[in-house]
């Protein structure tokens, strides 16, 4: 199984009004840390989220975290 792209190795601090988000899994999409579609052909989908309330997040951007598409550290052992 191909790992994704690392996009960055820092998470991307957003602020996401209420709605569906749709995070990039493959690493590939250029309007990070969110999907654009370039998944298409990989084994990688984007993983989508619902957000309640406005609130800030940090979102994984190294693709390697284990509770996406949150940030959780693990770019800082890439
Ligand atoms: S950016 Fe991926 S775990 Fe922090």
């Amino acid at each position: 199984m191909n790992k994704p792209l690392i996009a960055a190795r820092v998470p991307a601090k957003v602020t996401l009004k209420p709605g569906t988000f749709a995070w990039c899994a493959c690493g590939r999409s250029s309007t990070q840390p969110f999907c654009d579609g370039s998944h298409k052909g990989t084994q990688f989908t984007p993983v989508f989220f619902k957000i309640a309330e406005e609130r800030e997040a940090w979102l994984c951007q190294c693709k390697q975290t284990k509770n996406s598409p949150y940030c959780d550290g693990t770019h800082k052992t890439l």
